[in-house]
């Protein structure tokens, strides 16, 4: 039994991408691959690249701005701060409780969430329950990242996929049967090591071996990620759309995690969706984990592709191994 005394859906969007473009040419000069190559596998040809003093709280503080002027919501009504990402400035405090202070949200509980790129869709399920329930009113969900400070820049298995950026959706109550239609959040920890930062952790604090090996870095196994992506991104969206009462022809328009070009129109073609009604930014700004759905959404919405009344569906997967979808009937007022 679920209890819903309301409908809980998006009301505002921002985001923020660093200014400096990393482009395939400039990694040229940094490891042994190319342009082409890089296009052809990945879909990517430029990212953004954060400077050396800015930390993930500070972009998410930008993104986080915009998407409270956007709701029209001033930072003392939040209620709860979520900010889902892998980069935190630090390992304690939360990145979420350094944004309170910035934001000013002093009235809002606030926590960090690690569910890699599944992140932003796994906060939004936790806000939306929040919402549902009538328990808080307004939950800012941060979807935010700094992964060129924890990439190993000699290393092209990763050094070409990996990027900067925050995006951040304002959760509140919208009209009844709009909002949040349902979601599907599962893990599969036998994954673990497929993609992971190995040290700095309790396994493995950091010592000069760990520096030495680069351990406090990125590291993937980018195959095994391959084939699970492919699988989860799209069965991820069926469970959530049959939960929903509905089917893939219902969708009009999918924001997939932007990770690779290839894993993105497999999971279009599972889902029988033209790439029209896909979002995809990958080559301006690579996989920025975490922030990489909301950035696509925010876009999307500028850009006048989310109509009120729509069927929006959000498909994430990531480290852990994670995946993570919803299904919105889109809210907002174009
Ligand atoms: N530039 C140029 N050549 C490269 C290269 C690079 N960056 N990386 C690998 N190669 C070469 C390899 O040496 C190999 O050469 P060979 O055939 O002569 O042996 C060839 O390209 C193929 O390498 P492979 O590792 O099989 O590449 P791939 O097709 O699996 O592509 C990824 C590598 C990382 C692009 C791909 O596996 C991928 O995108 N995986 C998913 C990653 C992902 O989504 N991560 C985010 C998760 S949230």
């Amino acid at each position: 039994m679920t209890l819903k005394l309301n409908s809980a859906g998006i009301l505002g969007l921002g985001y923020y991408v660093p200014e400096k473009i990393l482009t395939n040419a400039d990694i040229e000069k940094l490891v042994d691959t190319n342009d082409e190559w890089i296009t052809e596998r990945t879909g990517i040809k430029e990212r953004r690249i954060c400077a050396p003093e800015q930390a993930t709280s500070d972009l998410a503080l930008i993104a986080a701005q915009r998407a409270l002027e956007d709701a029209k919501v001033s930072a003392e009504e939040l209620d709860m701060i979520i900010v889902a990402t892998i980069s935190a400035d630090s390992n304690t405090p939360s990145t979420a409780c350094i944004l309170q202070e910035k934001l000013g949200a002093k009235n809002a509980a606030a926590f960090d969430l690690s569910a890699a790129c599944s992140g932003f869709v796994y906060s939004s399920a936790i806000a939306t329950q929040f919402i549902e329930t009538g328990v808080y009113k307004k939950v800012l969900v941060v979807g935010a990242e700094t992964l060129s400070k924890f990439v190993n820049w000699e290393d092209r298995n990763t050094c070409i996929i990996f990027a900067d950026g925050a995006g951040a959706a304002v959760f509140g109550v919208v009209e009844d049967g709009y909002g949040v239609l349902s979601f599907d959040l599962g893990a599969d920890g036998s994954g673990a090591e497929t993609i992971e930062i190995p040290g700095g952790g309790s396994r493995h604090p950091a010592d000069q071996e760990s520096i030495d090996n680069h351990m406090h870095c990125l590291h993937m196994n980018g195959k095994e990620t391959f084939r699970f992506a492919v699988k989860a991104m799209g069965s991820t969206v069926i469970k959530s759309l049959e939960r929903a009462g509905l089917t893939k022809e219902d969708i009009d328009y999918l924001i997939p995690h932007q990770a690779n070009i290839r894993i993105i129109q497999s999971a279009a073609k599972r889902l029988h969706l033209p790439m029209e009604k896909v979002f995809v930014n990958i080559e301006k700004y690579g996989n920025a984990s975490a922030a990489s759905i909301p950035i696509a959404l925010a876009e999307a919405e500028q850009e006048g592709k989310l109509k009120k009344g729509e069927i929006i569906a959000l498909s994430g997967f990531g480290a852990g191994l994670t995946w993570a979808s919803c299904i919105m009937k889109w809210a907002k007022e174009d």
